[in-house]
């Protein structure tokens, strides 16, 4: 079975009420981490590849890594997408490398622009058999190349402006603004989510799938492994697992998860490095965090609802 797009995965998500995970690799443990889930949960799988994954592993690594994940376990289906891809240039380059979907994420660009630069991405997607991803609508928190607003609460999507930008676009799938941002300080005080914006949408594009960005949730025991083992991560929070459930029963039918998996990693490297001070095999610390991604993965998996429904996506 060759890498698939997510038409098939949003369609069932969409109809069945639930929502694919799109997990960020960076390396060999992190994908196998995250495959290694997924096969036991028998869930649908989006592997997504940021603009800093490929410059970090080298884009021939990720690929080799995600071919043998493919060819191993056939009766799963995995998309390979660019997460925030943000010029035309980086998502051609996607599209000519083999992956099956890509975003291009012009939000932070005037409505106009993002509507001109999302189109030529389609144009040349699309006529490759890829399917595209937009954003309208700015996300907060920090990455490595599109920087998040202050005051998400102040960028939302404007539910007025979504027909328009589908139909001039012709996307596949929209990631909307409603409250989250990237990394692990999503939150002041308590978690809010404008889900009512998502409603609105949803009235607008019937059946069109959503994605849901910045939605780690910060688990309380990785934070405080962290800093029970010298980290510094006093104030972290996250999305709680009850409002990805809820948003996995609407029209948001990707949600995406990287600060988790970081999260996971270094909890487990560091609780090795302070208990085992002597030990500097990077085995007997990579794997710790490669089986507690996993564990990790296993769960969000259900909370997604998309466990055991690999099947019906393929
Ligand atoms: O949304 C951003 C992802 O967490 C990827 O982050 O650009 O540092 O790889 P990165
Ligand atoms: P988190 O930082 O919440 O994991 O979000 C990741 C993301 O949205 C990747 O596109
Ligand atoms: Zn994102």
């Amino acid at each position: 079975m060759a890498l698939v797009t997510t038409k098939k995965m949003f369609e069932m998500a969409y109809k069945n009420g639930y929502a694919i995970g799109a997990f960020n690799v960076n390396n060999m443990e992190i994908t196998q981490g995250i495959v290694d889930a997924v096969v036991e949960e028998q869930a649908p799988l989006i592997l997504q590849i940021s603009k800093g994954a490929r410059d970090y592993a080298k884009m021939s690594y990720l690929r080799a890594i995600i071919d043998v994940a493919v060819a191993e376990n056939p009766d799963i289906p995995i998309c390979m997408h660019l997460d925030h891809g943000d010029t035309f240039e980086i998502c051609k380059q996607c599209v000519d490398d083999g992956f099956t979907s890509v975003m291009i994420d012009a939000s932070h660009h005037s409505f106009e622009e993002n509507i001109a630069m999302s189109k030529k991405v389609v144009d040349y997607a699309h006529a490759h058999g890829v399917v595209v991803e937009a954003e309208l609508g700015q996300l907060g928190g920090i990455e490595e190349h599109v920087k998040g607003v202050e005051d998400v609460m102040a960028h939302l999507t404007d539910p007025d402006q979504v027909v328009e930008f589908v139909e001039k676009t012709g996307v596949d799938s929209l990631a909307v603004a409603i409250g989250t941002s990237h990394g692990a300080y999503k939150f002041k005080k308590e978690p809010k989510l404008a889900f009512d914006v998502v409603q609105k949408i949803q009235e607008k594009l019937p059946g069109f799938p959503l994605v849901m960005h910045g939605s780690s949730s910060v688990p309380k025991e990785f934070k405080d492994l962290i800093n029970q083992y010298g980290g510094q991560m006093p104030d972290a929070m996250g999305v709680p697992e009850s409002a990805i459930s809820e948003a996995s029963k609407l029209a948001l039918c990707k949600v995406n998860i990287d600060t988790d998996l970081r999260m996971a990693l270094t909890a487990k490297i560091r609780e090795v490095f302070c208990t085992k001070p002597a030990e500097f095999d990077p085995r007997k610390y990579l794997a710790p965090g490669r089986k507690a991604i996993t564990e990790m993965v296993k769960r969000k998996l259900r909370v997604l609802g998309c466990a055991g429904k690999a099947a019906e996506c393929l």
